[in-house]
């Protein structure tokens, strides 16, 4: 449905205008009055914003809190302790289970009981790498509880990428599950995990397992321990204050080499962010079913399956299944039914997933949506086909939204508790309030409407957004401030309209999307020149239809190898799979005689990408032969 109506009695977009230019002209005040509905220990006092180290900002310089308390204790303080806090899906397992705020509360003191004996205390890392099962939540949360930092890595990513996290992050203990399900298929994660931290240099002292029926783990003596022994053996702690700038976790995202940037995230001006933007970005209320079809192991579910929504007294689905084959594509549609959804929030991919396998909506038209008012996508760029398809099927408001690991909450969206502006297809809408979003040419000046730029954000961000990259300051500047001084680049380029409507066109950096799941081609790059037959190669993202993008590769082979391509080729694409993971989709590697490059060296991964995608390649006059380009269309048969 395309919204044309505002809900305002004014001017269509003058509320909302109001709003944003508020959260811009006096942030200190704005971001005052929305921390007076989280709970602290010291409230903010004075001081909202500490800017006197710029570029580094920190908000609630003064203030102490508990996340977990915020997002559990004080709704059962407050009577909320019988209402679901948190409704487990699971078709994989067939399993349902719903946890009230209470026995979540319960449930999450007596593991943060676990971990505290077991040493952790507050500054303490602990890396959880868990299926999508409710001890994922109940692990963040008890970190929370704690003060202890936690890391989540996505079940995807294969034993060397864990290692590398646990190698930087340091954790105390890891908490795992004996394994995970992908549809139909059992993936043992504990053989994974052991692998890691057999490759790690920092391995923890301790690791909480989960023995799920699926798959028994082998336990290592003086190591593992078993949760539900762990958990019966344990009592329940309390809530440990900290200050609103400590850090509250660690999220590793893709940047553009394969080390990956340990995201920080602080306890206080998230709590306020995130508790804000549930009513106002997504209209939500305390009591409504809230419903973040991702994984616990991206920011996605970081932030709306398990934070926001407790925080602002909602409830939160958790769902242990995919959009299609478990059991059949109108399994979103019966898990927002079943449970009461108001407001459902996934990637394009899985409405691609979905349109592909029930184009015309069959499976939908078997239940009863009434309760659901809003569909929220994110993660990649929307196409046009894929949001009228899911507007028309679903009359309700289909809503894109911008953001990224970095930011941890929308920065462009339309803000459904603000005011429904009218939606352009292709368009996340507007720069959410305390988002000062610009487009900025290479010169660092605002470019004209319609002219395509780099993304920023003038600085300081909002609460919530990074403090900065673990231990690592320096390459936060680097990264992010230091290309365009007082602004972050986000590392999208896009343009605005002259309606001041944001459009995404995609990374300007090594990043790819594939099925909305953020990943770097130069990580990739690396495992390919690791092969002893490859002299130099280059990873693209080439469209795909269902997953946005997918990674191919183009490898060429040392003078003297005489070896079968195809060999090659699917040495190559295990590689991949087994050092960054299943994840990364990488099928597809061509070994080709040479590679397209300038007279410098440089090779033109932009130039192959638009042959690979069939459009005119924007062919740079320094390049050192063009008949390269030909060989390339021809591996690609395009
Ligand atoms: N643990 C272990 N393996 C995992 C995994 C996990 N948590 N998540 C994915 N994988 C594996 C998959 O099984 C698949 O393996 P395969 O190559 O052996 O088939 C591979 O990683 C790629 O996974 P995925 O990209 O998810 O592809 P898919 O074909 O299994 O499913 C979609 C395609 C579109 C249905 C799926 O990508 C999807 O639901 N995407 C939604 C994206 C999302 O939630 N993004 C978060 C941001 S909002
Ligand atoms: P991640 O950090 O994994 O959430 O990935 C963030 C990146 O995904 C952004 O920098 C964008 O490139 C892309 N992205 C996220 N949401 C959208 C969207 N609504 N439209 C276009 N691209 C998006």
């Amino acid at each position: 449905m395309a919204l044309s109506e505002s809900t305002s009695p004014v001017a269509v977009g003058a509320r909302y205008e109001e709003v944003h230019r508020r959260s811009i002209a006096d942030p200190e005040g704005f971001w005052r009055e929305a921390a007076s509905a989280v709970s602290w220990e010291q409230p903010p006092g004075e001081r909202i914003l500490d800017s006197s180290r710029p570029p580094f900002y920190r908000w609630f310089p003064d203030a102490t809190l508990n996340t977990c308390f915020n997002a559990l204790d004080r709704h059962v303080e407050a009577g909320r302790g019988d209402q679901a806090a948190l409704i487990y899906d699971s078709p994989v397992t067939a399993t349902k289970r719903t946890y009230t705020y209470q026995e979540l509360r319960d449930e999450v003191a007596r593991l943060a009981g676990v971990l505290a004996g077991l040493g952790v205390t507050a500054g303490d890392r602990v890396v959880i790498y868990m299926p999508m099962v409710p001890e994922a939540v109940m692990s963040m949360l008890a970190c929370a509880r704690l003060g202890a930092v936690h890391s989540v890595v996505f079940g995807g990513f294969a034993p060397h990428e864990l290692a590398v996290r646990v190698d930087h992050a340091r954790p105390k203990v890891v908490i795992s599950a004996s394994c995970g399900i992908e549809g139909s298929r059992v993936v043992e994660y504990k053989p994974l995990l052991d692998l890691a931290l057999a490759e790690a240099a920092h391995p923890p002292s301790a690791c909480l397992i989960l023995q799920r029926p699926q798959a028994v783990a082998a336990m290592t003596e003086g190591r593992d321990l078993d949760w539900v022994q762990a958990m019966a053996a344990a009592s329940p702690v309390p809530c440990t204050t900290v200050a609103a700038t400590d850090p509250l976790y660690i999220l590793y995202t893709s940047g553009t080499t394969g080390v990956p940037k340990g995201v920080v995230r602080d306890n206080g001006g998230h709590a306020v962010a995130l508790t804000w933007s549930i009513p106002n970005v997504y209209g939500v209320k305390a009591g409504e079913v809230f419903w973040a079809a991702s994984d616990v192991g991206w920011v996605v579910g970081h932030s709306y399956i398990v934070y926001a929504p407790l925080l602002a007294g909602a409830t939160t689905v958790l769902y242990e299944g995919k959009p299609v084959g478990t059991p059949d594509p109108g399994a979103f549609w019966r898990v927002a039914s079943e449970h009461k959804v108001s407001v459902l929030f996934t990637a394009p991919t899985a409405i691609r997933a979905i349109k592909k396998e029930d184009p015309s909506g069959e499976h939908l038209r078997r239940y009863d949506l009434s309760r659901l008012r809003y569909l929220f996508l994110a993660g990649e760029r929307l196409d046009p086909d894929t949001y009228h398809w899911a507007s028309d099927l679903l009359n309700i408001p289909v809503v894109d939204h911008w953001w990224q690991t970095e930011s941890g909450w929308p920065i462009v969206s339309n803000c459904m508790g603000i005011e429904a502006l009218p939606i352009k297809a292709g368009s996340p809408t507007k720069a959410v309030p305390g988002y000062d979003v610009r487009i900025l040419d290479e010169d660092g000046h605002d470019s004209p409407a319609g002219r395509e730029g780099a993304v920023a954000i003038r600085l300081p961000m909002p609460p919530g957004t990074l403090p900065t990259l673990y231990l690592d300051d320096d390459r936060y500047v680097r990264s992010y401030l230091s290309r365009y001084p007082g602004f972050y680049l986000t590392g999208d380029g896009g343009h605005l309209d002259e309606d001041g409507y944001l459009f995404i066109m995609g990374r300007i950096d090594d990043v790819i999307n594939v099925a909305g799941h953020r990943l770097s081609t130069g990580s990739m790059e690396e495992v390919l020149s690791t092969h002893p037959d490859v002299a130099e190669c280059a990873v693209i993202g080439v469209a795909d239809q269902l997953k946005g993008q997918v990674p191919v590769g183009f490898v060429v082979l040392k003078a003297g190898v005489d070896r079968k391509a195809q060999d090659v080729e699917a040495e190559l694409v295990a590689m991949v799979r087994d050092r960054i993971g299943p994840v990364a989709a990488f099928k597809r590697a061509l070994v080709v005689a040479r590679l397209p490059k300038t007279r410098s060296g440089k090779i033109l991964r932009a130039t192959m990408r638009q042959i690979a995608d069939g459009q005119e390649p924007n062919v740079p006059s320094t390049i050192d032969d063009p008949a390269i380009l030909d060989e390339i269309a021809q591996a690609l048969e395009v």
